[in-house]
């Protein structure tokens, strides 16, 4: 049976390069290889989202960007989380099985609520692995393809669906999944090395709440400051610069097509001609290669925000979709509990 593939992403502010390149690419290739679901994890962001119509323009712009960027709804499913009306059952049965102990050491949790100097932080961000674990395991998924920010929400639920399973199915051993069925699936993490973990323009993990982002759908001239703000050294420009922790360096390496990353490699380790090896010189490549990229995602990311009935046409026919590949996964899980 074809292998399946599930993701999310989080409609909660702009997409930029480190969703793109972390996540979004692997869903296009991915898209081939099996039967994909992916969805705008809109419920997520309303923990960060507070008010309905941004929410509501947020959720629809990442639509269009998933379209954009070059998934395809004849090959994957696309479709919003909050669609999934089953979702919110799981959610809850799940909880019943989740430690506490797991959610106080949830990396995400405590990151957001140091960065953001959070005081007093809402249960919705603090459960947020447990709806997450329920994104993943409500659709027998196989593989999940996420950055590595998400790697420990992955690991959490294999492990609270392998407890789930040992206390609920008879003969269930872990150590022999396929002996006797569990009501879940453990599904694998898919991450890439060289993407893992996307610098943003000061060397931290790129994310929009680090405010390090480099945006995929930002007006030009905004994307062009983006990258000229880009942290630097004081190498002159006509000494060799340094490639380790070196921004710059990561996303032209990224950005850039093999050949002409090849030719910027050569100049940025040699150095030499001040005019075309500073580090204003790579930024100018880095735009210029943006605007490569992502020229065609962007022309058709404006054209589709303008019909936005076939965007909804599109996740209303995923959700259809997607519901009923939760449907036998929540019949199993209410006879296993007793509801
Ligand atoms: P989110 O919306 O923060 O990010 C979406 C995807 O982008 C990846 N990513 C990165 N990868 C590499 N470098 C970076 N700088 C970078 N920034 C973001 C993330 O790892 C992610 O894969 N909780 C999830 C959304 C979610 C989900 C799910 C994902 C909800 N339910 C079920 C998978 C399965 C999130 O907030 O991702």
């Amino acid at each position: 049976m074809a292998q399946r593939i599930l993701s999310g992403v989080q409609s909660s502010g702009r997409l930029h390069l480190g969703n793109y390149y972390g996540a979004i690419r692997e869903f296009v290739r991915l898209q081939d290889e099996g039967e994909a679901l992916y969805f705008i994890a809109n419920y997520h962001a309303l923990t960060s989202v507070r008010d309905a119509a941004l929410a509501r323009r947020l959720t629809f712009e990442t639509a269009v960007a998933f379209l954009a960027l070059g998934l395809d709804p004849a090959r994957a499913t696309l479709f919003r989380q909050s669609d999934v009306p089953e979702i919110g059952e799981l959610y809850w049965v799940l909880g019943t099985v989740v430690p506490l102990s797991n959610l106080h050491r949830a990396h995400s949790f405590k990151d957001k609520v140091n960065n953001k100097g959070i005081e007093d932080p809402e249960f919705g961000l603090f459960a947020y692995p447990v709806l997450m674990a329920a994104d993943i395991l409500l659709y027998d998924s196989d593989v999940v393809p996420v950055g590595r920010d998400q790697r420990q929400h992955l690991e959490f639920a294999r492990d609270w669906a392998t407890k789930f399973n040992m206390r609920y199915v008879p003969g269930y051993d872990p150590q022999e999944p396929e002996r006797v069925p569990g009501v879940f699936k453990l599904p694998s993490v898919r991450t890439r090395d060289e993407t893992a973990v996307v610098p943003g323009r000061d060397g931290q993990k790129m994310s929009k709440s680090y405010g390090n982002t480099v945006d995929l759908f930002a007006p030009e001239r905004e994307v062009e400051k983006q990258i000229k703000s880009v942290k630097t050294d004081s190498t002159p420009p006509d000494q060799p610069k340094p490639t380790e922790n070196q921004p710059l360096y990561q996303l032209l390496k990224l950005v850039l097509p093999e050949p002409a990353f090849a030719d910027a490699d050569r100049a940025w380790r040699t150095g030499g001609d001040p005019k075309t090896n500073g580090y204003g010189y790579f930024k100018g490549l880095l735009f210029e290669g943006y605007r490569q990229a992502f020229g065609t995602a962007r022309a058709r990311y404006d054209e589709l925000l303008q019909d936005p009935a076939e965007v909804e046409r599109t996740l209303a026919s995923g959700a259809q979709r997607a519901r009923a590949f939760a449907a036998p996964v929540i019949r199993r899980v209410r006879d296993a509990v007793g509801l």
